[in-house]
């Protein structure tokens, strides 16, 4: 870690496989530093009051919410963004579910259900149902989003047991 002699430090960060190197405070969400410094704006900013998931990312494999994270904390921490699920199965699940509409809570959507898929695979539908509260659409009316959740848990366990 590096002081430039301002209250900003530079630090690196880990995110999508690769080392970046970033100048933050150290109040800066993860949020901010994702999309301002990084170029990252598959995190969507929206209520940045913890209530809708759209801006969550993945920490350590967890589900957190950038909004509310501090970069400073997420040093030497593996971060996943959806640029980092780019042209992924689990991507391509919701699109063929119709689980997209206006497509901006679908970011966070496809992080916890890649994070859902490696921790519960064999999560049942109130599980699901439960571990999808975190995040909120406005267009879809979940049905689709809850089909593809399923589907891409049910991949998870058939690419498994291959
Ligand atoms: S923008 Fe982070 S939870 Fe809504
Ligand atoms: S698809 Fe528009 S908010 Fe979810």
């Amino acid at each position: 870690m590096i002081s430039n002699g301002t209250s900003k430090t530079v630090v690196k960060l880990h995110v999508n496989g690769e080392t970046r190197d970033v100048m933050i405070r150290s109040a800066d969400t993860l949020l901010e530093t994702l999309r301002e410094q990084l170029g990252l704006t598959g995190a969507k900013r929206a209520c940045q009051n913890g209530d809708c998931g759209a801006c969550t990312v993945l920490v350590n494999g967890e589900p957190m919410h950038a909004c509310l994270s501090l970069s400073i904390e997420t040093v030497n921490q593996p971060i996943m963004t959806i640029e980092g699920l780019r042209n992924s199965s689990i991507q391509q699940e919701f699109v063929d579910k119709w689980a997209i509409q206006c497509g901006y809570c679908t970011p966070g959507f496809i992080l916890n259900c890649h994070a859902l898929a490696n921790k519960r695979p064999d999560a049942d539908d109130e599980t699901i149902e439960e571990w999808m509260q975190s995040n909120l659409c406005r267009c879809t009316g979940y049905q689709e989003i809850k089909e593809a959740v399923k589907s891409v848990l049910q991949n998870h366990k058939n690419d498994s047991a291959s």
